[in-house]
């Protein structure tokens, strides 16, 4: 058993509906088997349980672990291109490196990398994109069981309009997602993802063959791409003459629920913000990505009145790194300059999007995204080196919405000095 005694920041209400941040200068964390069993006063959590080793973390700012709804595990190396769109980026950047995870040793290397992003940012649970072929994703599940990240993630399958290499069948794809949901589902932290890349590359077959999964294996997520790019949009709609809209594509093949994740949803009509919200499906906000492709900028507010579930994703490798403090940054820069009018954020947003808001998008929200008593140990202590700006800001703020507003200003993964999941240190 541990006491954590520290500084502590988390968001356990919405403050997109009247919640605020919860800030504690010196509170006292009781961690039994990874589960916070009490927080109270060090006096109180010491007298009760005077065996616990207390661990003191006072010197920098403990919150809960940042939880990313969107990443790309084949697209670490393709990280920080310049100056393309979307489809343009996809067929000279992005495809070709995801093309080399065919070889399992290169994949080894890749998923190895990734994970150390991932988790040197602080990221304990991701909806992690998958890749291709299905011993990459294998290799995946296999490195993040080693290291203990709540992961959920799945083979990515497309039938049309990608580089030969990337396509399957309605077959294979049935056949091998179901190997893998049966190694991996509810293994250690694991999740399965039904993973069509987007409806540009998959067609209704494919995407009902999706469906039928979600239908197999009640638990499993679903996530891919919603209304990114213009071009995108307009080929999606070839591709499906059927659909009433992007949305629709997903919906008719029985894809959407409280357990999918779509990424970016930049350009939506109000017809699929109002069915996002009946069904339960979240959007996965992407502000570096949305800036590096050009894509546009994310009506947050549209989708606050619609109802929809919103929480944020790094995107890699359109997005240019694994922090969720730049992320976070960037969404409100973007709100700022919306022509349209965006939606003003302030600290406690940018918390309650990297944390809560994942945990619900995740609905891992019974477990974790705070640090309230009854929930898993899943945290990150900030810690910037003495002397260094974002040190100066923290201890000059004005209060503490303005400590953590200069956290995700200036935050790196540098100055992330330890992480936890489930009360294991992983960092
Ligand atoms: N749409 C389909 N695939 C991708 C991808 O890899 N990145 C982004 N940003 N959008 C996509
Ligand atoms: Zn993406």
């Amino acid at each position: 058993m541990y006491i954590y005694r520290a500084r502590v920041f988390d968001t356990p209400t919405n403050p997109f509906t009247g919640g605020q941040l919860r800030s504690e200068t010196d509170i006292a964390l009781v961690v039994d088997d990874g589960k916070i069993i009490a927080r109270t006063d060090i006096g109180t959590a010491t007298t009760a349980h005077p065996d616990a080793e207390v661990i003191d973390l006072r010197d920098g700012i403990l919150i809960p672990g940042l939880i990313d709804t969107h990443v790309h595990y084949p697209q670490i190396r393709a990280i920080g291109h310049l100056g393309k769109p979307l489809l343009e980026w996809l067929n000279e950047c992005a495809l070709p490196e995801e093309e080399k995870l065919v070889d399992d040793a290169y994949a080894r290397n890749v998923a190895d990398e990734f994970l150390t992003g991932l988790i040197g940012s602080g990221t304990t649970s991701a909806m992690v994109f998958g890749a291709h072929f299905a011993s990459a994703v294998d290799i995946l599940f296999a490195r993040a069981a080693e290291l203990g990240l709540r992961m959920t993630t799945g083979l990515v399958t497309s039938d049309r309009n990608l580089p030969e290499p990337l396509l399957t069948t309605v077959d294979r794809s049935l056949s091998e997602s179901q190997q893998l949901i049966d190694r991996w589902h509810g293994q250690s932290r694991l999740r399965y993802a039904v993973t069509p890349r987007f409806s540009l590359s998959a067609g209704p077959e494919l995407l009902a063959a999706g469906g039928q999964l979600v239908r197999d294996n009640p638990g499993i997520s679903v996530t891919s791409h919603l209304n990114e790019n213009h071009d995108e949009i307009a080929g999606v709609a070839q591709v499906h003459p059927q659909a009433q809209d992007y949305l629709d594509t997903y919906d008719k093949a029985g894809l959407l629920d409280r357990n999918t994740i779509l990424a970016h949803n930049v350009h939506p009509n109000d017809r699929e913000l109002a069915r996002m919200a009946e069904t339960g499906a979240a959007a996965a906000h992407c502000p570096t990505s949305n800036s590096a492709l050009a894509s546009g900028f994310f009506p947050l507010r549209r989708h606050i009145e619609a109802g929809v579930k919103v929480a944020l994703g790094t995107d890699v490798g359109a997005g240019n790194g694994f922090s969720m403090f730049k992320e976070g940054v960037q969404a409100y820069f973007m709100q700022q300059l919306d022509p349209n009018g965006g939606q003003p954020l302030t600290s406690a947003h940018l918390l309650h999007l990297a944390t809560k808001a994942g945990a619900q998008a995740l609905d891992l929200d019974d477990k974790v995204g705070d640090l309230s008593e009854g929930k898993r140990f899943d945290a990150v202590l900030v810690r910037p080196t003495t002397g260094q700006p974002l040190d100066v800001g923290i201890t000059n703020a004005a209060d503490d919405e303005d400590a953590l507003a200069k956290l995700f200003a200036m935050g790196t993964p540098a100055d992330i000095a330890g992480v936890w999941i489930d009360g294991q240190p992983v960092k």
